[in-house]
């Protein structure tokens, strides 16, 4: 599996690309939970691929307000130790189960993309729609990654809300992570989940 040619500036594209594999996986999409997800990962190649379609979102005056962090390989149990760590300093009562678990986070995933959103302040763009940007960014990752053929999990957990985790992670005081999007290949297949029906949450306006 592979992307098209990267089309060139000022390309003609389908302003429409009818395909029933497209609403198939949309329709039935669904994230496997983390510990369900094992070996194998995306190569170094697929993972420059997601991140090409991660980066080809809608971007409210281009100013491209996210930028990407990939654990793999070594790095993995490196920023496990180091997640570790913060959490037991920030967590004295904790078991070494508990601890083990953040240190095995990531370490156990073939490969996590972090999406930081990384916002310009002063930009004409709200910060709003700026965040907005980094969200679509990792749904568009998630649903790359099951059209390439692995299992996806976006998930954020207490790190994404932690100084020191994102500290370690390497984000700058503006910037927040929009998400960690694991990646990997499903031990068994993710059931269904209870899922609204979309007409309860809809209003036709009427005035
Ligand atoms: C911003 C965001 C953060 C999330 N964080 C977590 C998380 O920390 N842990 C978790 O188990 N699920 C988290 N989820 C939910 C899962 O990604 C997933 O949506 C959920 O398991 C339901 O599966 P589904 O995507 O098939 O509906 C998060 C989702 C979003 C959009």
């Amino acid at each position: 599996m592979s992307l098209p040619p990267r089309p060139k500036l000022g390309d003609s594209l389908p302003a429409a690309n009818p395909s029933q594999e497209t609403l198939d996986l949309l329709a039935l999409r669904r994230s496997t939970p983390n510990a369900l997800i094992t070996e194998p990962g995306p190569d170094g190649a697929q993972i420059q691929d997601l991140l090409v379609i991660g980066a080809r979102i809608s971007d409210h005056r281009r100013i491209v307000p996210f930028r990407f962090v990939v654990l793999a390989g070594a790095a993995r149990a490196d920023f496990g130790e180091k997640l570790a760590a913060i959490f037991a300093e920030q967590n004295p009562q904790a078991d070494e189960a508990a601890i083990e678990n953040e240190r095995q986070r990531f370490a156990r995933i073939p490969v996590t993309i972090a999406v930081i959103s990384a916002p310009d302040k002063n930009h004409k763009t709200p910060l709003w729609e700026q965040h907005l940007t980094a969200g679509a960014v990792c749904q568009n990752i998630l649903i790359a990654a099951n059209a390439m053929g692995f299992a996806a999990q976006w998930i954020s957990e207490w790190i994404a809300y932690d100084d020191a985790a994102m500290k370690c992670l390497g984000l700058g005081a503006e910037e927040k992570l929009a998400g960690f999007i694991l990646l990997g290949s499903a031990k068994e297949p993710p059931k269904e989940r209870p899922r609204i029906e979309a007409q309860e949450i809809t209003q036709y306006w009427r005035g």
